[in-house]
């Protein structure tokens, strides 16, 4: 299945698969913030978009994982591992010197994935959850509070 999937850039004049931006990330009002200032890319498998990424400029030679997600009947088959391969690939061919990613303090999987990549934890945003989302989100039992911030250098 994975050999059939085409990673390929999206463009803003198609229709934009918040169902899936929206497992990344609760709110849509938050993903409309940066999606027209990104990069973004799907995974395509028999013409159905099942998994995305979005790519953001924080500095000139630095870029950001706003967004990565993966259709949930698709999960956990090592398409996200894919899609964030492809993702560090891009921001080094297009001469991005550091990638980074953010990620919740309850979100293991996440932490996990991110960590074995190579990506290595530099910062945590205290209670950005907390600040930024309006209702209480829970994850793995666990009350979502902090951002953990990633990078890889490339
Ligand atoms: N707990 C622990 N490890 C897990 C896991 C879990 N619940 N789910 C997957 N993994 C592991 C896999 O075993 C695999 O490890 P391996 O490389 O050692 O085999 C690794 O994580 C990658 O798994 P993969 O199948 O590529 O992950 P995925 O296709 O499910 O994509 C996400 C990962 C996070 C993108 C996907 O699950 C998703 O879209 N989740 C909802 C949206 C989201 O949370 N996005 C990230 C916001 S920061």
């Amino acid at each position: 299945m994975i050999a059939n999937i085409i990673i390929k850039p999206f463009s803003l004049n198609q229709k934009i698969p918040y169902h899936l931006l929206l497992l990344a990330d609760p709110s849509k009002e938050i993903i409309d913030t940066y999606l027209n200032k990104s990069e973004i890319y799907v995974a395509i498998l028999n013409k159905e978009v099942i998994g995305i990424y979005v790519l953001y400029e924080t500095q000139f030679d630095k870029v950001e994982i706003k967004n990565i997600a993966i259709a949930e009947d698709y999960q956990g088959k090592g398409i996200g591992k894919l899609m964030l391969q492809h993702a560090t690939k891009t921001a080094k061919e297009k001469g991005y010197k550091s990638i980074i990613i953010g990620t919740a303090n309850s979100s293991i999987a996440q932490l996990y994935l991110y960590q074995k990549q190579g990506f290595d934890i530099t910062e945590i945003k205290k209670d950005f959850f907390l600040k930024n989302y309006p209702e209480p989100l829970i994850e793995n039992g666990i009350q979502v509070k902090h951002m953990v911030m990633l990078k890889m250098e490339l």
